[in-house]
């Protein structure tokens, strides 16, 4: 039997559900091609700003039970700089996806116009990063999440994504206000607030003091968004939090996702992770009798 693992988000066309993470390897164009060459379906840079940004001073990232601590701070060489990395990361043939961040509207709408200009296929737009010092999380309240959506969506063609939180009362309400505000689909989760404490020297080892947590802790919190997201949406969610092989893809599509996004497990398990999870996917799949993604997604909704 044939399987078809292709997908359809939104306009962009993917050879496989695979997506590699923002913030993990997508800081140049070059890196950005070897994930495409290592067989990513789509790539998604590091979150860019307006502005060059240095980040935070080390230690920035920290190994936990199942999963890493990170507050990087957000470094990036500010948009101008970075279109030269996104032009040769679109010749990996691969749907390439800009990550933009800003502490405006106005900001996130500058720097998506630009990236759009580049030639970047859609937007991420970052709006849930736990620890970037002085930036609100935008997408922990309905109507910022609105604007910010809808002032992008007016300054760009290409689809927008909209990066969501799980720190939040209801996940719900604030996909349906980015829905409203015409986003052409969700990802979910970013990382979770979390701290480490060095008890020989008695002090936090992040110089942030606080971090992101991503890796396997934050899985089923994750599967418990998309679940949700998919019952009151209707577009398109990207599952990501903790995926580490084919059992974890499989599962937060039948959540509902329609792709997923691999961080934390590059770290693990290299870049040959996203062929081994294509393969076993595969495999699984024929096993099963599923044909194609659309047999599989949503599936854990229905009843009986
Ligand atoms: C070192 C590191 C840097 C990250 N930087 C960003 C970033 O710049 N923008 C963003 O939206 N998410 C960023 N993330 C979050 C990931 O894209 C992802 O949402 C999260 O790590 C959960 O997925 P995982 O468990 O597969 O890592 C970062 C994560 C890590 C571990």
């Amino acid at each position: 039997m044939n399987v078809d693992l292709t997908v359809n988000l939104s306009s962009l066309k993917m050879r496989n559900p695979l997506m590699l993470a923002s913030g993990v390897l997508g800081n140049t164009g070059a890196i950005l091609r070897r994930v495409a060459e290592a067989g990513a379906g789509a790539v998604v840079t590091k979150s860019i700003g307006v502005k060059p940004k240095k980040g935070y001073l080390n230690p920035t990232i920290v190994e936990v039970d199942c999963g890493f601590i990170n507050a990087m701070g957000l470094p990036n060489p500010g948009v101008s700089e970075f279109i030269e990395e996104l032009k040769i990361a679109k010749k990996s043939g691969v749907p390439v996806i800009a990550s933009v961040f800003g502490s405006t509207e106005k900001e996130y709408a500058e720097v998506a116009y630009r990236m759009e200009e580049a030639g970047a296929d859609a937007i991420e737009l970052n709006l849930s990063c736990p620890h970037a010092g002085g930036l609100i999380q935008f997408s922990q309240d309905p109507k910022r999440t609105f604007d910010v959506v809808r002032a992008v969506k007016s300054a760009v063609k290409i689809p927008v994504f909209a990066k969501l939180t799980a720190e939040v009362t209801s996940i719900v309400e604030i996909g349906k206000a980015a829905e409203r505000a015409g986003v052409d689909g969700v990802t979910a989760i970013n990382t979770l607030r979390g701290m480490v404490i060095d008890i020989e020297v008695a002090r936090p080892i992040l110089s942030n003091k606080f971090g992101g947590l991503s890796g396997r802790a934050i899985k089923p919190i994750a599967i418990r968004c998309v679940y949700e997201l998919y019952r009151e949406l209707s577009i398109p969610i990207i599952g990501v939090g903790g995926i580490l092989d084919f059992r974890d893809v499989v599962e937060f599509m039948m959540a509902g996702a329609s792709a997923v996004q691999i961080g934390s497990a590059i770290a693990i398990k290299d870049l040959n992770i996203f062929r081994e999870i294509t393969v076993d996917l595969k495999r699984f799949m024929e096993e099963k009798g599923y044909k194609c993604l659309k047999d599989i997604i949503g599936l854990a909704h229905e009843e009986g």
